[in-house]
């Protein structure tokens, strides 16, 4: 198990500079924790590059973007990509004329997924014919990117990439009643765990999750090589997620999302990174707090730990700046609605005998409770009811200030990392975002 080993100062070095190369390792989307790091990039005068997972055709193969595509993708990300798809599991992979774990899977029903088994002699032959693809991929991308890093430059590449889940219907119904369901419409997450479709999936979120970053170090050694005989830098970081400590009775404590059902992969990605930097490799997996993002918006509950951070603001010296982001969110809230009352209601919540037995580290990551779901998905309509309009939601305006917080907070420990994996809570990201607007 990782020690819990939190970023307590705010990082003040840089070493990137105009001319130096950051890729960013995992496609931009509009909400997504990389528009953190690649508006700091931007702001440092860095050559922005990027990647793309690639598109799907009809028959399940994968093809490069379209021209239209790709310059979209350019515009939204303010640089070049590197038009190889590099769509990372194997879930549609496999041996020629043999069945994907996707096939394998689309006969399940909600009747029979609880005991339908799997061949995982096979499903391990659709691994390695997915990890060679995607080491294939790399290899082409880093050869292309190779020739446009001049020597002695410092290169940053930020892995952003998550996921995994299989697109099968079966699968869309279980989890909507993993992370949706209450009463007679909940599933426990063990359910998923213990059975041969769970298995499969937690190995596909290992390769998505954990391993690409692994292949992203290996891919990059020879650029890594030259930067560092001509007198560069280069570093890695990834984005984790391991619970954050965020303002409970007052104090910043630990605590998490349950069933976070990615947790075994986030781990491994700390272990990918530990077992980097033990090598002189400069990788750094950066946990952080639960925002809503694209990714994220499937786990109903998962936003309630963000309005801690309101207080957070305040405590951290965020001053007529912290007020202004009060009085911002106190204006989605219906008339009748008061902040003060939510973030009470946040706090009870909280403090319940029900979420405390979830905030347990080395248990990490729980099953979840009929009673968890039934409070945490209770709590999360109810506040969503106190907004004026559900598209605007007090966690949205949250999400983007973690997000902004999270920016320099990695760019700049990325110079001069004290460690592989560091947390970045609720109290550095309210210290952050207060220096930044004190300016
Ligand atoms: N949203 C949160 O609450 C939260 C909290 C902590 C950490 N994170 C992590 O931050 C990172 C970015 O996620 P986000 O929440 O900003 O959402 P996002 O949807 O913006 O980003 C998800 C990323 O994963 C990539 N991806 C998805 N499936 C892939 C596949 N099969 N192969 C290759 N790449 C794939 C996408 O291209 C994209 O870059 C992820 O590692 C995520 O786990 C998110």
């Amino acid at each position: 198990m990782t020690a819990l080993t939190p970023l307590r100062n705010i990082p003040q070095v840089n070493i990137f500079r105009k001319g130096d190369v950051f890729v960013l390792f995992g496609e931009l989307f509009g909400r997504g924790y990389a528009n953190g790091l690649v508006d700091e990039a931007r702001k440092a005068g860095m050559t922005i590059y990027g990647i793309t997972v690639g598109r799907r055709n009809e028959d399940g193969s994968l093809r490069a973007l379209t021209d239209e595509e790709l310059a979209t993708a350019e515009a939204n990300l303010g640089g070049k990509i590197f038009n190889v798809p590099l769509m990372a599991g194997f879930d549609l992979d496999a041996p020629a004329g043999t069945p994907t774990p996707t096939d394998m899977i689309s006969e399940m029903t909600l009747k029979s997924w609880q005991t339908d088994t799997l061949d995982f002699t096979h499903i391990e032959k659709c691994r390695e014919v997915g990890v060679r693809r995607f080491k294939d991929a790399v290899a082409k991308v880093m050869s292309e990117l190779e020739g446009k890093i001049k020597d002695g430059s410092n290169v940053f590449f930020a892995h952003t990439m998550a996921g995994g889940i299989p697109k099968v219907k079966v699968f869309l119904a279980i989890a909507n009643r993993i992370y949706k369901g209450r009463g007679e419409r909940f599933q426990s997450s063990r359910t998923l765990v213990d059975s041969d479709l769970g298995r499969l999936i937690l190995m596909n979120f290992n390769e998505v999750t954990a391993n690409t970053f692994k292949y992203l170090i290996e891919g990059t050694a020879a650029i890594r090589s030259r930067m560092e005989k001509t007198g560069g830098q280069v570093r890695y970081t990834a984005y984790g997620y391991h619970g954050t400590e965020i303002l409970i009775d007052g104090k910043y404590q630990w605590q998490t999302y349950t069933n976070y059902t990615q947790g075994q992969a986030k781990m491994l990605l700390e272990q990918n990174a530990e077992q980097a930097w033990a090598q002189g490799v400069k990788a750094t997996v950066f946990n952080c707090p639960e925002i809503r993002t694209n990714s994220s918006d499937i786990f109903v509950g998962v936003e309630l730990s963000l309005f801690p951070l309101l207080t957070a603001l305040k405590q951290e010296g965020g001053g007529a700046w912290a007020d202004a982001q009060w009085n911002a969110c106190q204006s989605l809230l219906q008339p009748g609605n008061s902040l003060e009352d939510l973030l009470k209601r946040i706090e009870d919540y909280n403090v319940s005998d029900t979420m405390k037995t979830f905030r347990n580290y080395a248990a990490w990551p729980m099953d979840n409770t009929a009673a968890l779901a039934d409070l945490m998905i209770g709590t999360s309509d109810a506040i969503t009811d106190m907004h004026v309009d559900r598209k605007a939601l007090i966690t949205d305006h949250l999400s983007a200030l973690v997000l902004e917080g999270t920016g320099p907070l990695m760019f700049h420990e990325a110079s001069a990392p004290a460690s592989p994996v560091l947390w970045l809570n609720h109290d550095i990201i309210a210290k952050q975002l207060a220096l930044i607007h004190s300016k």
